[in-house]
């Protein structure tokens, strides 16, 4: 794995868009994995900044999304694919019809999770694929389990992931319970995996997940078994691992 530290979150975002940039330069048809939270917000201002200055071009790229709340519209401001158009669609030249996220409002859960592994495969796969790191070391929304889950499915999300995700809703209970997330395998699959990861609260779950046994109960240990995973972090976040 390659590790790359950083002094703050801006020169992460920084570093993370070059990275993803040099993707979209070499291969500009290239299928983007992507994610939400607040670990990618800086690093796609700075996409948005390359393309406005017309380094970048994302006409020809697709992008499948990570994950979605189930029960939330793309209208709601708190789904997931609000905040991708917010965040990045909505100021790129990318062609909306080849972004996907999951579809929350897919009340079948077998069918939306069946649909989206479709989308997945249809696209031939993903070639990089952008992660952040849950507190609990989850990846996309495969929370800790005695599995890894292999493809698409509906997860009933864990105390610790809804109470870190409460600070985007009004109270806890508007937070969704279950979400739809793309699994482990197809994660894996991704031909280059590219982590973010900023501030100490992190710096525990990142030495548990890169440095501590491969385990289910840490979905993240996973990526060590991958063959091209970056990790571009700040120093807060690398603090306990000594390299
Ligand atoms: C988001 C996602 C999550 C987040 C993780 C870290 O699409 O899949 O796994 O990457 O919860 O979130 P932040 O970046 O907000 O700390």
């Amino acid at each position: 794995m390659n590790i790359i530290k950083t002094d703050d979150y801006n020169r992460m975002s920084c570093m993370a868009a070059n990275y993803i940039a040099a993707q979209v330069t070499l291969k500009p048809n290239c299928v983007l994995g992507l994610a939400t939270g607040s670990s990618p917000v800086g690093t796609y201002q700075e996409l948005i900044r390359r393309y406005q200055a017309g380094d970048l071009d994302f006409s020809k790229v697709t992008s499948i999304n990570l994950d979605e709340y189930k029960g939330l519209s793309p209208e709601n401001d708190q789904s997931y694919r609000y905040f991708m158009n917010t965040n990045l669609f909505d100021h790129i030249n990318i062609d909306k019809k080849c972004t996907y996220v999951p579809d929350g409002l897919e009340d079948n859960a077998e069918k939306a999770c069946a649909d989206y592994d479709a989308v997945i495969e249809r696209c031939g796969g993903i070639d990089l694929q952008l992660l952040g790191l849950g507190n609990n070391g989850h990846i996309g929304f495969n929370e800790p389990d005695t599995i890894f889950p292999k493809q698409t499915h509906c997860v009933d999300l864990t105390t610790s992931t809804i109470e870190a995700n409460a600070r985007f809703f009004d109270s806890m209970d508007k937070v969704p319970k279950q979400a739809y997330t793309m699994g482990i395998q197809s994660i894996m699959m991704a031909k280059r995996i590219l982590v973010i990861v900023s501030g100490e609260g992190k710096a525990q779950i990142v030495k548990d997940a890169f440095t501590g046994p491969v385990t289910p109960q840490v979905p993240a240990s996973i990526l060590q078994m991958h063959p091209d995973v970056t990790l571009i972090a700040d120093k807060e976040a690398l603090s306990l691992l000594s390299f």
